[in-house]
């Protein structure tokens, strides 16, 4: 298994190309399955989700070509309706094929996508949303089956425990599109990749009001057809860049990056007294000040703090003087990277659901373990600024995120390389 080793302390100074969200191109191909018409998907990561989803789609006899940035979707009259155990199991958001299957051809087999290390990551909310469109759902040997004559619209409230849920507000969406009648999803998750998704069904015909906001309407029509979209850049990745250039002490131009996507990331570095400016296509980061001011952080759904960014965030407050706070009401076990954290150095505490990080003068370079995306990008951040060489191993979870990593950060200045371990 590969490794990647940065040799810490070098300041970014540059600019980098954000590339397409990650989250919004998996329910967009999941979405190529409502019409028997060709899609053509453009500014997509390569990245290894992207090529798991590619993989499903494949297996449900779908004809799928992927070159440069461009995936061209050939669904045909495809009629496999299998989303197999040994690709689910690799991949949760694969479970958003089901509320597609369902509604073009009225029958499922989904594997259940089982946990993860940053949760048990239920999916209850998916089958109560295709239930109350109409749906059979039954669990047997590990598989979702579900089976659906026609989908018939309905009211269905999709909040849970920790708020509104971003795949199954986009799997009872796809669904609905082709429903008979009208459906209304209350407590919808309001994240810019569902109202990209929902700006996808719409170009293909479907009729979709209140993308954004938490409550999406639908009119079921009889069909949809293939349609050209572009996926919109990814936030997640523009805000692990933006933590670089501030943890390094750097300026760096992050050429795509959309500020009406990520408010709350940029409201917080600047309390913490980083320079943040929004320049046309793209969002300017400089650090200016030696000491900045240590934050507190709750993650919540969108227009909320990004549980995506949260452990790129303890890093980066892990090197600024005073207590910061950080409570993730999202996945409260998701801190994985603490430990590592610590290992260089950081001085991080977990309580319950948040992490009270007391902030230290430096990191030191270690040998560290990656263990999820998110968990992985922290310490890549870590690394960046530690003192002396960092060698992360497991990155094969970093692959599934971030697109030419090394090579983005290389180009501003980060001394980082890939090496076959
Ligand atoms: C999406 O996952 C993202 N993945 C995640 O990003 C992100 O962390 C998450 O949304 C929250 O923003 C993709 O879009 C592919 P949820 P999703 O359903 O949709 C609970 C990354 O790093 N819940 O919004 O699976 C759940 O346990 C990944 O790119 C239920 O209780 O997340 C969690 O506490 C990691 N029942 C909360 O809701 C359900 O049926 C939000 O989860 C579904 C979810």
């Amino acid at each position: 298994m590969d490794k990647i080793i940065i040799e810490g302390g070098y300041k970014l100074k540059g600019s980098l190309k954000i590339s397409g969200a990650k989250n919004a191109a998996l329910p967009i191909l999941a979405a190529c399955l409502l019409t028997d018409e060709v899609s053509v998907i453009e500014n997509v990561p390569r990245l290894v989700d992207i090529y798991t989803m590619i993989k499903i789609l494949k297996a449900l006899s779908v004809k799928v070509d992927f070159n440069k940035d461009k995936i061209v979707v050939k669904p045909g009259k495809f009629s496999r309706y299998i989303a197999p155990y040994r690709l689910v199991s690799t991949m949760r958001a694969s479970i958003c094929v089901l509320g597609p299957l369902l509604a073009k051809l009225g029958h499922a087999r989904v594997s259940m996508p089982g946990g993860c290390v940053i949760g048990s990551r239920p999916i209850d909310l998916h089958l109560k949303g295709l239930k109350f469109l109409g749906a059979n759902i039954k669990i047997e040997h590990g598989y979702i089956k579900a089976e659906a004559k026609r989908l018939k619209g309905n009211v269905v409230y999709l909040g849970g425990a920790f708020g509104s849920s971003v795949l199954a507000t986009a799997n009872v969406m796809m669904a609905a599109t082709l429903a008979r009648g009208k459906t209304v999803i209350e407590n919808a998750a309001c994240e810019p990749e569902i109202v990209d998704l929902g700006n996808f069904l719409i170009k293909m015909g479907a009729k979709i009001e209140g993308l954004g906001s938490n409550i999406i309407g639908i009119e079921g029509v009889k069909k949809l057809k293939g349609v050209k979209h572009k996926i919109i850049p990814d936030r997640i990745e523009a805000g692990t860049y933006m933590i670089a250039a501030a943890l390094t002490g750097g300026e760096v131009d992050l050429k795509g990056a959309r500020p009406e996507q990520m408010g709350v990331v940029i409201d917080k570095l600047r309390q913490s007294g980083v320079v943040v400016k929004n320049k046309p296509g793209g969002i300017y980061i400089k650090r200016t000040r030696r000491r900045l001011r240590p934050l507190e952080i709750t993650t919540l759904p969108f227009p909320g703090f990004p549980t995506d960014l949260q452990a790129q965030f303890a890093a980066f407050l892990s090197l600024i003087k005073g207590i910061s706070i950080i409570r993730e009401k999202i996945y409260p076990r998701r801190f994985m990277h603490i430990n590592e954290l610590n290992r260089m150095g950081a001085c991080i505490k977990l309580e319950r659901d948040s992490a009270i990080i007391e902030g230290t003068n430096f990191l030191s370079g270690a040998p560290v373990m990656a263990s999820d995306l998110r968990a992985s990008a922290a310490l890549v951040l870590a690394g960046l600024v530690a003192k002396g060489r960092t060698e992360i191993s497991r990155i094969y979870h970093l692959d599934r995120g971030y697109e030419r990593l090394e090579e983005k950060l290389s180009g501003i200045g980060a001394r980082i390389w890939r090496e076959k371990a």
